[in-house]
């Protein structure tokens, strides 16, 4: 019997809150754990950036990355780990790296979710090179873009094939108005795609593992009013459905922690942006929702630390499209690659693990989230991004949505 301490990385840009929470709750929890005979303890370290040699082992057995999509240092430095020293990340730097948005719509076109018609159009300028002339002149067709606009219908969306953060996303209602934006879009590689309009429902459905959150959205809302302190805006089984649907697109790309949005018209949830593997994780936008993420973040990651579960480096698509080949209809396809992602995602071992090991994560996070730490915490965040003169008023703010979860979870579950 070995006395063993795993070490959680936090890869961190500029984040602030999450983490900070993250660790506390680690930190109060000082879980010493049976694990196949050992005594395992946890501590969590932030990932510095350095000069390492490649065969320079790995601290950690997890780490939960933030920087991947944009900072190329840590994510060669993550997928060296993966590839060397068996490092599990949340999540897989390959496939954040490859799978732009474009990408992730052709999979699930072709495992057959509705995700709305879209049409890519080649870039409006370029950066010149030597190249470029001859082969445009050889090979680009003359196009009216007012041709694609006819063919997907009024209003539709205009946004980067790889986008994120709503840079350059529009909303276009006339054939004016999609040449004019389509001119400014310059050298930006675009989509258009037809809107989801009129929709009752937007949904962001936070995934981290097996374990997923269905939140209300308002994208027309102030940033901090986005995500909605709702409950029971779909019945039981639109939420197994759009369950399924998160569990399916993430286990498809490898991502353990992900945020699918999906638009309901008519009855239909079509899914419009699911490649979000940096998904939004601060408290000044999740507030309300913020422990759940947290919750969710320190279960999945203690129980891939204490299992050690395995990274798995390939996708395999095998299954998923064995079951997209056959007849059957949509929601039993969907059924089908939902049992598939929860056995990739160990679901019922999780369970059993949360249920022996981490019964106290509940009382822990409740009491943290009471705790002037976890004020201070929030405080932090807001100032990061509001002026001086509304500090006290946002803090109060999220702090009020904060002690809101806190009163329905003891209403919910009373000790
Ligand atoms: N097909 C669509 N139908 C309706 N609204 C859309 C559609 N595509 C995008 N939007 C709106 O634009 C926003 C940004 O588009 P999205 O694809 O989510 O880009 P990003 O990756 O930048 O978040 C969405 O949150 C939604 O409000
Ligand atoms: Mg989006």
């Amino acid at each position: 019997m070995a006395e063993i301490t795993r070490k959680i990385g936090l890869s961190l840009g500029a984040d602030i809150c999450w983490p900070l929470c993250y660790e506390e709750i680690i930190r109060r929890l000082d879980l010493v754990l049976p694990v196949d005979g050992d005594t395992v303890r946890f501590v969590v370290e932030r990932v510095t950036i350095e000069p390492y040699g490649l065969r320079q082992p790995c601290p950690y057995t997890v780490v939960l990355d933030r920087l991947t999509h944009w900072y190329h240092p840590s994510r060669e430095w993550i997928k060296k780990a993966v590839l060397m020293d068996d490092l599990y990340v949340l999540n897989n730097p390959w496939s954040i790296q490859s799978m732009e948005k474009q990408t992730t719509y052709c999979a699930m076109m072709r495992l057959g979710l509705p995700v709305p018609d879209t049409w890519m159009v080649p870039p409006k300028e370029y950066e010149p090179s030597p190249d470029l002339e001859p082969m445009l002149r050889r090979y680009a067709r003359l196009f009216d873009i007012g041709v694609v606009g006819q063919e997907l219908g009024y209003p539709l969306f205009m946004k980067p094939y790889d986008g994120g953060a709503w840079v350059g996303v529009q909303k276009i209602d006339d054939d004016e108005q999609l040449r004019m934006q389509y001119e400014g879009s310059a050298k930006r590689l675009m989509h258009l795609q037809k809107a989801v309009a009129p929709f009752d429902v937007f949904v962001r459905a936070l995934g981290v593992g097996p374990q997923v959150r269905l939140v209300r959205y308002d994208a027309g809302a102030p940033l901090h009013a986005r995500y909605e302190v709702a409950h029971q805006f779909v019945d039981a089984e639109e939420a197994a459905l759009l369950t399924d649907m998160t569990l399916t697109i993430n286990t498809f790309f490898g991502w353990d922690f992900n945020s699918c949005e999906a638009l309901r018209s008519d009855g239909v949830f079509y899914p419009i942006d699911f490649a979000n593997g940096c998904p939004d994780s601060q408290v000044t936008s999740l507030h309300y929702h913020f422990p759940w993420l947290i919750k969710a973040l320190v279960r999945w990651s203690l129980f891939c630390a204490a299992t050690r579960r395995p990274m798995r480096r390939c996708l395999d698509w095998a299954a998923y499209y064995e079951i997209a080949d056959r007849d059957l209809p949509y929601r039993e396809k969907l059924a089908d690659y939902a049992r598939i992602a929860r056995e990739r995602l160990e679901t019922d071992r999780f369970e059993e693990f949360c249920t022996r090991h981490l019964s106290v994560v509940d009382e822990v996070v409740w009491d943290f989230f009471g705790s002037d730490t976890a004020r201070d915490a929030v405080r932090s965040k807001v100032e990061a991004l509001y002026p001086e003169h509304e500090l006290d008023s946002f803090t109060e703010y999220f702090w009020d949505k904060i002690q809101q979860w806190r009163a329905d979870e003891h209403a919910s579950s009373p000790a």
